[in-house]
């Protein structure tokens, strides 16, 4: 099973770049930036990546990102991440980013763009992988700030294929930005959002996903097992979920594989992803080989995932085509 989820053609559709910060590139940051950092080494820098559930998680991730200045700070984060999902044979990536967290500590919009989007252009070129980009409003923060930073991404438009929602979900609900969302459809922007798994409300923000903001994905969105007519709604509507077993563990505990094994059975474009890689010690690959394991998961099973993936891919058709072929090939290849 091991080789045959590495040769698989795999797609990571959630997967934050900010959280693909590993220490070592945290360490090298910092001294090219000379910003002082509260550790010695790099085991002290993990000992410190301590969090058992969201709101401890989130504090954590934002602090280390104050080495990420420069736009080839940015380059080189996401260039790091494209060579490792490169050889984890990830095909396509579609990479959220989260610019608020950024400009909110003085760091131009401009900077992060520019040196996130250089490493895609090149990583296409010399490694053969396709990624895009998500921008990422941060929940917690206002829906005016939300607003100013959608308008600020206008001129990029080309270089970000859809907007997301993400950071701290408590209080913070879909309908919060509905307006700014409105405004990003219009703006020919695709449309997601997290519903992270067990948190408060959680139902009924996958009903405002669905009914009010009109998204193509959520971002976990496990609980829609919790009612009937949002799975029925869901599986008409082709909805996708990107869920992310590891991550899971670390936020509630649990892989979920129980529920994700459901989510198959019940006819949900359902994926798997691995949300912040360097902070819960496992890319694609690994959180496909823990879910296999824990859910005995079948190739087919396997296969059916990646096929979920590249067929809710915010990608042209000839491009999904192409990708749906490759993996047919394997499959039938490797029975
Ligand atoms: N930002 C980075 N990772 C996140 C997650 N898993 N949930 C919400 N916001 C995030
Ligand atoms: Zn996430």
């Amino acid at each position: 099973m091991t080789s045959f989820i590495h040769g698989l053609p795999k797609a990571e559709l959630h997967l934050h770049i900010e959280g693909t910060l590993e220490p070592e590139l945290r360490f090298k940051l910092a001294g090219r930036n000379d910003i002082a950092l509260p550790y010695r080494d790099i085991d002290e820098m993990r000992a410190g990546y301590v969090f058992h559930d969201l709101s401890s998680f989130l504090p954590v991730y934002y602090d280390a990102m104050s080495v990420l200045v420069k736009p080839q700070d940015f380059y080189d984060l996401a260039w790091s991440y494209l060579e490792r999902a490169a050889s984890e044979n990830i095909r396509y990536a579609e990479i959220f980013f989260d610019p608020q967290a950024h400009t909110s500590r003085g760091v131009e919009f401009h900077s992060v763009i520019s040196g996130l989007r250089g490493a895609l252009f090149d990583a296409r070129r010399l490694l053969g992988i396709r990624a895009q980009l998500i921008l990422c409003i941060l929940r917690d923060h206002s829906a005016e700030y939300a607003m100013a930073t959608l308008l600020e991404s206008l001129p990029y438009r080309d270089s970000i294929i859809g907007i997301g929602l993400d950071s701290d979900e408590r209080d913070n609900p879909p309908t919060k930005f509905a307006a700014v969302f409105a405004r990003a459809k219009s703006e020919g922007y695709r449309l997601t959002m997290h519903c992270d798994v067990d948190q408060l409300d959680i139902v009924d923000h996958i009903r405002q996903c669905l009914s009010v903001i009109g998204v193509e994905r959520i971002d976990h969105g496990m609980n829609v097992l919790e009612s009937d007519e949002l799975v029925a709604e869901a599986a008409t509507r082709g909805i996708g979920f990107t869920v992310c077993p590891v991550s899971n563990r670390y936020v509630t505990g649990d892989l979920k594989d129980t529920e994700l094994k459901l989510m198959l059975e019940r006819g949900l474009k359902v994926t798997v992803n691995s949300d912040d890689p360097a902070y819960f010690a496992a890319y694609l690959t690994a959180n496909l080989e823990s879910l296999a394991s824990s859910a005995s998961l079948t190739k087919a099973e396997l296969v059916q995932l990646e096929r979920n993936a590249f067929e809710i891919a915010w990608l042209s058709t000839g491009a999904k085509e192409e990708l749906l072929a490759e993996l047919a090939h394997y499959a039938a290849g490797n029975p």
